[in-house]
């Protein structure tokens, strides 16, 4: 389809591979956003079935293709910035498989753009707002609350703070 939409630019690369700042100084704010405000329309059975979906695990990920094949570079970026962070226990669905979902998923969070990150339940963001999140360090700190410790952490202990 429109793969060149799809496509990462090059530069959005060169900043995912900046190290993170193991500093936070910044509240998280972006989480929740979605999660009550955004007229709840009691409408969508679909919109139920997302609050179950992204509940039932507390990491979820909603892309283009699958985390061994994602389809598209945002979808792939989200990935890698995973990854990188040593977060391979997520639950991922594909939205090419299910054009309801896809747009069930956009309702739900109020969000026009697949992929979508979800943490605890509490929608973060697409693939731009995870690059964000991994650069200042939120990432780290995110995944702390759920109780994952973010792989680069032990990365950073092994290159040694001087
Ligand atoms: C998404 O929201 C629109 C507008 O409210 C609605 O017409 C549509 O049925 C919803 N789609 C899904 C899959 O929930």
């Amino acid at each position: 389809m429109n793969a060149g939409f799809c496509r990462l630019p090059a530069a959005l690369w060169q900043l995912a591979a900046w190290r993170p700042l193991l500093v936070v100084s910044r509240p998280f704010s972006q989480a929740g956003q979605a999660g009550d405000g955004g007229g709840a329309s009691s409408s969508g059975s679909k919109e139920e079935e997302v609050r179950k979906l992204v509940r039932a695990h507390p990491v979820v990920v909603f892309m283009k293709g699958s985390p061994a094949q994602p389809q598209c570079g945002f979808s792939n970026a989200v990935v890698q910035i995973l990854r990188l962070h040593g977060v391979t226990d997520y639950r991922a669905y594909d939205v090419l498989q299910d054009h309801d979902l896809r747009q069930g998923v956009k309702n739900f969070s109020n969000w026009p753009t697949i992929p979508q990150v979800f943490l605890n339940g509490e929608f973060v963001g697409g693939c731009d707002i995870l690059l964000q999140m991994h650069q200042s360090g939120d990432l780290v700190e995110e995944l702390k609350k759920l109780g994952i410790r973010s792989a680069l952490l032990d990365s950073e202990k092994d290159h040694g703070k001087k």
